[in-house]
């Protein structure tokens, strides 16, 4: 097990689900945080961001692993992506080489990586994966690029779930889209597993929950309607309203100032017709397999 991690995005969904798994296995993690400082919850915290390189410095030093799983997910313009993703993590990486004792580095990619023309934060994704790779030397990188996220903390699949559970599922995009989904308990075993593997060849690795071709929207309601033991409406949004929507999400970010989740590229996102993709190359390279379908997550409330 390694000894000292350094974690980047910490405070967030996916990284404070890791940062609490490394705790529970005994490693040290000093975790970079926007907000945080000092010694909470045996998380040493590292006060300072992306774009400083001496918080990264203080954030690697002595660490034999980094986990770089901080990002933007959410940002007005193509710039605001690249600055947080792309430059965040050549920083992060310069950071890593430079302490000298850092072997394996896991980024934390998106399935989105896969599509870099669908929209700013695919792009940003996408460029970022280069950037480390070429920046590694001979750091052993590891690209996990899981497909959508949800579990306890998730604000982004949450509502969808919740509502299907009443009764109504929202669907965007075509009916015949297929989507796919992953459980963070299982994405952050993943983690554990990659950092503790044996093997450690530069690679990219798509994660899902592993249901074969995915899930459609009927599959989805389906999974509702037998878990209420009761219908599922579904209601069709249609792309206009969603750009139509994402235009004024755009505008009132500007005056709640705060960067906006849904705008007209993430619609590019939200509409893809094929978000399936399969857990073969991971399986192989480290063993691992996820544990939790989605109508299991759904049953037990495990979101
Ligand atoms: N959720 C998903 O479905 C999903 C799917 C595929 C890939 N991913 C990837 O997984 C990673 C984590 O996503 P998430 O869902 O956990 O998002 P999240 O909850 O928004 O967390 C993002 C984290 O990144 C940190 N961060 C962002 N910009 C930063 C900066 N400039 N300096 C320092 N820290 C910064 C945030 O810090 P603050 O707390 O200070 O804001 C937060 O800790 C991202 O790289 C994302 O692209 C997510």
């Amino acid at each position: 097990m390694a000894r000292v991690v350094a974690l980047t995005g910490g405070s967030g969904f996916i990284g404070g689900q890791i940062a609490r798994m490394l705790v529970a296995q005994g490693c040290t993690v000093r975790a970079l945080s926007r907000t945080q400082s000092g010694c909470k919850h045996g998380i040493e915290w590292v006060q300072g961001t992306l774009e400083s390189p001496r918080a990264l410095a203080e954030l690697t030093a002595g660490a034999n692993v980094v986990v770089h799983c901080a990002g933007a997910v959410r940002g007005r313009n193509v710039q605001s992506f690249h600055e947080a993703n792309v430059e965040g993590s050549r920083r992060v990486m310069e950071a890593a080489r430079k302490s000298g004792t850092c072997e394996r580095f896991l980024h934390m990619s998106s399935l989105a990586a896969r599509y870099p023309e669908l929209s700013w934060y695919a792009k940003s994704k996408f460029d970022a994966e280069q950037q480390v790779i070429s920046a590694a030397g001979d750091i052993k990188v590891g690209i996990f690029r899981p497909t959508a996220v949800y579990g306890p903390g998730d604000r982004e699949l949450q509502p969808l779930f919740s509502w299907l559970l009443r009764g109504f599922l929202l669907r965007l995009g075509s009916a015949e889209s297929r989507l796919s989904f992953v459980h963070v308990y299982d994405l952050v075993a993943a983690v554990l597993q990659w950092i503790n593997s044996p093997i450690a060849k530069p690679a990219t690795y798509e994660i899902s929950d592993g249901t074969l071709g995915g899930y459609s929207w009927k599959d989805l309601a389906k999974i509702g309607a037998d878990i209420r033991a009761a219908q599922v409406r579904q209601i069709a949004v249609s792309v206009v309203l969603l750009r139509l929507i994402a235009r004024a999400n755009l505008a009132l970010s500007y005056v709640f100032r705060r960067p906006p989740m849904l705008t007209s590229s993430k619609v590019n996102e939200l509409i893809h017709c094929d978000w399936t993709c399969s857990n073969r190359d991971i399986t192989r390279a480290i063993g691992w397999v996820p544990r939790i379908t989605l109508r299991r997550a759904l049953q037990d409330r495990l979101f």
